[in-house]
């Protein structure tokens, strides 16, 4: 069965505003960026004077994008859940509306381990409210309706349990909305600190990953 993701229909960039403040955002030192579920690449564009930027997202098609995109960057075709850098490999990660399309906990993870101390990771996840909004642009046939269904059962699962699971009529697909006290929570556990939520309906968060030596 085909499932289409929930995607916003215009370019996502035109509906975060808050990216375009990109380098506020940034720590002092940072010569080095990872873009998680980074697309067609275009976040990167948005800080052209960090030295290294990284991108990865499991789609072959966005990665040769993005190499268009980005000319210099680093990108490869992988998954947000098994990062292939080395621990604290970046001072900076982005994921601009990637992490609601994968397990959550483990890719926050992942990003914390491949963050170096005191590094600074800017994500944007799907609040309910901004669900809603997409979820009002199209009529889905009944396959989507369910579909509809299991994302809202997943976001409500997460909100409540810190777990996600994926689409049962297709193992490989996996989507959910995300809470604003869960996100706080998962990101607390994997040893990010000074959690800064930026604005509604998109959630946008910042967070500093620990500098403490039992952090992870
Ligand atoms: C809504 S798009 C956002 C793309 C880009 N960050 C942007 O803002 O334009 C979500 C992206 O996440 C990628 N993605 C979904 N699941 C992923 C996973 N498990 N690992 C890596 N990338 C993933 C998709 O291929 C897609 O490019």
């Amino acid at each position: 069965m085909a499932i289409e993701p929930t995607v916003a229909i215009e370019p996502t960039m035109d509906r975060l505003p808050q990216w375009h403040d990109i380098s506020t955002f940034l720590p002092a030192r940072c010569n080095s960026i990872l873009d998680v579920g980074c697309g067609d690449g275009r976040t990167l564009t948005l800080c052209p004077n960090i030295g290294f930027r990284a991108g990865i997202d499991y789609d072959p098609a966005a990665i040769r994008q993005a190499r268009s995109t980005v000319p210099g960057g680093h990108f490869c075709v992988g998954s947000a859940e098994a990062l292939p850098y080395p621990d604290g490999a970046f001072d900076a990660i982005v994921s601009c509306v990637a992490l609601p399309y994968v397990d959550i906990p483990t890719a926050i993870r992942e990003c914390s381990r491949v963050l170096r101390p005191g590094g600074v990771m800017m994500l944007s996840v799907h609040s309910w409210e901004f669900l809603n909004l997409l979820f009002r642009e199209n009529k889905p046939n009944f396959t989507g309706r369910v579909f509809r269904v299991y994302v809202r059962l997943n976001g409500l699962f997460f909100h409540l349990t810190g777990r996600l699971f994926a689409y049962p009529f297709n193992r490989g697909v996996m989507e959910s909305f995300q809470t604003d006290k869960r996100m706080v929570k998962v990101l607390a556990a994997a040893g990010f600190q000074e959690v800064v939520k930026l604005r509604r309906p998109i959630s946008s968060f910042v967070a500093t990953r620990r500098r403490t030596p039992d952090a992870r």
